[in-house]
């Protein structure tokens, strides 16, 4: 496998998966302590000065996020995020959910990510060793999620596969089926690229029998070259009360920003 999410960090689509993974998180706090599961963590921190400069893909994402002005709130609270880790005033460190949720939670709260890469989950423990609470493990993280969501009632699950495996829409709905069977209250959360409508439509397909669903679009353009990440989406299964309304006010921000002609951002129900 070679995906390396180092090229990609801070673009716009983590612009639209963290600043909701961060509402999500801070709105299942409001009713008692939280355990989130991330089925495929990354490394954690990422270090805008490497592989990012080459792909350019954070300079037309964070970098513009954090230029801009007249943030709403939830677009603001990435960029707080943010700032707290570049005190410098440079844009130097992204941080990636890990960082993200480690760094807002409470004593009562745990977060568990998995990695299936070594080099990466070296870099995700390293990541998280400040954090008594968040752990990094080296793993499958489809596999390991099963076990940890049985023993939680109600845990928040982060799915976010690189899509370069032919099987990661299958086995990211898959997995989502069968961690609401063990633990229905779970709310889980996959994010997905948007490159042609077909593929997106046979995921949501195989989720249909998942529960009450938000789907949050950011399509940055009309979907005219299937071999482009043209926007992308977070599907939110037993999504908490406002999921929609941050939705769009999340997704409608990255699109009229960081957009192009034609874009648009769509929020809907399963
Ligand atoms: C999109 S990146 C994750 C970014 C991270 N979720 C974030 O938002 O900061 C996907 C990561 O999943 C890892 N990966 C791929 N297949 C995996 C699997 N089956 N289990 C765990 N990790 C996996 C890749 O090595 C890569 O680091």
């Amino acid at each position: 496998m070679n995906y390396r999410h180092s090229f990609h960090a801070g673009n716009f689509a983590d612009v639209v998966k963290h600043a909701l993974v961060l509402w999500l998180l801070k709105t299942r706090q409001v009713a008692g302590p939280v355990t989130v599961l991330d089925t495929h963590a990354g490394a954690g921190l990422y270090d805008l000065a490497g592989d990012a400069t080459r792909s350019r893909e954070a300079e037309a994402g964070i970098a513009r996020l954090m230029s801009a002005d007249a943030r709403p709130p939830l677009i603001e609270a990435l960029a707080a995020e943010v700032a707290a880790l570049n005190r410098s005033g440079d844009m130097r460190w992204y941080p990636g959910s890990p960082m993200l949720v480690a760094r807002n939670l409470r004593p009562d709260d745990r977060y568990a990510g998995f990695e299936i890469s070594g080099d990466v989950a070296s870099l995700l423990v390293d990541s998280l060793k400040r954090y008594p609470n968040a752990t990094g493990r080296p793993g499958d993280g489809y596999k390991a999620v099963l076990s940890e969501a049985a023993s939680v009632s109600a845990p928040l699950v982060l799915i976010d596969p690189p899509f370069e495996q032919p099987d990661d829409y299958v086995r990211a709905a898959e997995t989502t089926l069968a961690i609401l069977k063990s633990a229905p209250k779970a709310t889980v959360a996959i994010w997905t690229p948007i490159k042609d409508m077909e593929t997106f439509d046979g995921f949501l397909r195989r989720l249909g029998p998942a529960g009450p669903t938000v789907v949050a679009e950011a399509r940055l353009r009309p979907l005219l070259n299937p071999m482009k990440m043209n926007g992308c989406a977070m599907v939110v299964v037993n999504p908490p009360e406002g999921t929609d309304e941050a939705a769009v006010e999340i997704c409608g921000w990255v699109v009229e920003h960081l957009g192009e002609q034609g874009g648009r951002s769509e929020i809907w129900r399963l």
